[in-house]
């Protein structure tokens, strides 16, 4: 429920200490070209990964072993022959369940609560605010002080859920160096998959939650040369956490088509060997 007319006099951007001005930015820039960039690539990300997480076809090549990150681990009788890297301990799920209903929700809240998402979101969706100087359209402003933003604080248990569904990305994609005629074998379809997985380590690893995990609560670096060392490394990525954080968004798209297009023999895969 929106505050009474009098109290929003009183809120926000219309509090008495702030300056009167009739305009809502005195901007001349292009400030609105950043979020409406951050929406439509959020946004078509989305609409692409929920059709595909729901389409149920065109996710596995049998002949190389190839499964794409949407659909793993993909534990249900319902998944394709051999897709099951992991066994099948679950029975026929029905449509409306996605057969990587295990990775799922937790990848989607490990993005949703990341700190750089959280920035794009907020300033290009909530508009809290859209932009610097840009009056916001809230009368108040809580923080992630209570809910629904509190929950932004599970991040770190998000972070610990990515890293075990890395490792599983990370065992596809050595499975998937398979022979059409078994044993070894390599395409253009591994080169996709490898890429992909070590983008989604480094953009995993240089998540705040890692900085914090491998350094945080430290009193004394001196004490701790390994922790530090390897607090310093993640430091350095998380510079490019925004960087990855788009990267790997294309990359899981690129990945997620290209084993499409070959499961579906809409293309063939460039064989180097096997
Ligand atoms: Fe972005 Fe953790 S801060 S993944």
């Amino acid at each position: 429920m929106s505050a009474p007319a009098a109290e929003r006099e009183s809120l926000g951007v219309f509090s008495p200490r702030r300056a009167r001005l009739a305009a809502r930015t005195l901007r001349t820039d292009r400030w609105w070209l950043s979020p409406l960039l951050t929406v439509v690539g959020l946004g078509a990300f989305v609409i692409y990964a929920t059709v595909r997480s729901f389409v149920r076809s065109a996710y596995y090549v049998a002949d190389y072993h190839y499964l794409t990150p949407f659909y793993s681990p993909c534990l249900s009788e319902s998944c394709v022959p051999g897709s099951s890297h992991f066994g099948t301990p679950f029975p026929e799920l029905p449509m409306w369940i996605p057969l990587a209903f295990l990775s799922l929700p937790f990848l989607l809240g490990f993005r949703l609560t990341c700190y750089y998402y959280r920035k794009a979101y907020y300033r290009s969706i909530w508009l809290s605010p859209p932009a610097c100087a840009v009056a916001e359209p809230h009368t108040k402003y809580t923080g992630e002080t209570r809910l629904p933003l509190i929950i932004q604080n599970s991040h770190r248990y998000f972070f610990y859920a990515a890293v075990i569904i890395s490792v599983i990305n990370s065992y596809d994609a050595v499975v998937a160096f398979h022979g059409k005629d078994g044993g070894f074998g390599f395409g253009l379809g591994n080169v996709i998959l490898v890429v992909n997985v070590v983008l989604l380590w480094i953009y995993t690893v240089s998540c705040h939650s890692c900085r914090h995990v491998t350094g945080g609560r430290l009193k004394h670096f001196s004490k701790h040369p390994v922790r530090y060392w390897i607090w310093t490394q993640v430091s350095k990525l998380n510079t490019r956490h925004m960087q990855f954080a788009w990267i790997t968004l294309g990359t899981l798209v690129l990945t997620d088509f290209y084993i499409m297009l070959v499961a579906s023999d809409t293309i063939s895969d460039l064989r180097f060997v096997g």
